[in-house]
């Protein structure tokens, strides 16, 4: 299997006043294409800094962080604006939907972004919701649906450009137990059938247990890396 991403050294802290406080220590690890890994850990371990690192959202302080063996540091910002754009699709525990337009809209926007032509760009989009179940659901607005279909909104946008792979923070957090099972159901069903890289941010250790790999995050640190001991 290949290496798609790969994250050397890297180091994180955030300033408040004059005081430091480290959120990423010293985190080195890799990821094979179409490997559905899991973060876990509990609350301020680092998770979502993490995260943000590797969807190119923030920079580290020091380390590396390749994407299909490009060093993204070293990529100017367009460069890297247009490999977010293109590489990575990312998934917020809030869903960070636009509000005020449609659900089509709101997946169909990544592309439109890209200069796609809107016919194709909305036909694109249309399938992607078919994807998710969302057929009858494409012309309401985000409050005009429950969280679970909100949550397979961002996923559709999420996923819209083809992205190789795809980052979730806490894509269940928002969501009962039941809803936020089907998610996870639906995220694998893609990592399988797309061979999409999946890294998903999670508290919830049945969630994590669903995984190839279930990175253990402690402190700042990785405290092990285990091999799930079941994958459904
Ligand atoms: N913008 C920020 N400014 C200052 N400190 C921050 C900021 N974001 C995170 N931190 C700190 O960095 C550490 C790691 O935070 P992070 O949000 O990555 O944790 P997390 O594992 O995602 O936690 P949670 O499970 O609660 O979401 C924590 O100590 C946190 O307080
Ligand atoms: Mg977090």
């Amino acid at each position: 299997m290949e290496t798609v991403l790969k994250i050397q050294s890297i180091k994180k802290a955030y300033r408040i006043g004059k005081i430091l406080v480290p959120a990423l220590r010293d985190i080195t690890f890799e990821v094979s294409e179409g490997e559905f890994l899991t973060i876990f850990g509990p609350s301020g371990s680092g998770k979502s800094t993490l995260l943000h690192l590797i969807g190119c959202l923030d920079r580290p302080d020091a380390g590396e962080i390749l994407i299909e063996g490009v060093n993204v540091l070293r990529l100017s910002d367009d460069r890297l604006a247009e490999l977010r754009l293109n590489k990575i699709g990312f998934v917020f525990q809030f869903f960070n939907l636009l509000p005020k337009i449609s659900a089509l809209r709101n997946v169909e926007l990544p592309l439109a972004i890209t200069g796609m032509p809107e016919k194709e760009s909305i036909e694109r989009a249309k399938e992607m919701l078919a994807l998710m179940g969302l057929e009858t659901r494409m012309h309401h607005r985000p409050s005009e649906i429950s969280g679970g279909e909100q949550q397979r909104v961002a996923m559709a946008r999420a996923l819209i450009n083809n992205p190789k792979i795809v980052l979730a923070d806490e894509p269940t957090g928002n969501l009962d137990t039941k809803t936020g099972w089907e998610i996870v159901q639906l995220m694998k069903k893609l990592n399988r059938e797309k061979k999409q890289t999946f890294i998903v941010v999670t508290h919830d250790p049945h969630i994590a247990e669903t995984a190839d790999r279930i990175v253990y995050l402690k402190d700042g640190l990785i405290e092990t890396i285990k091999e799930a001991t079941r994958s459904n």
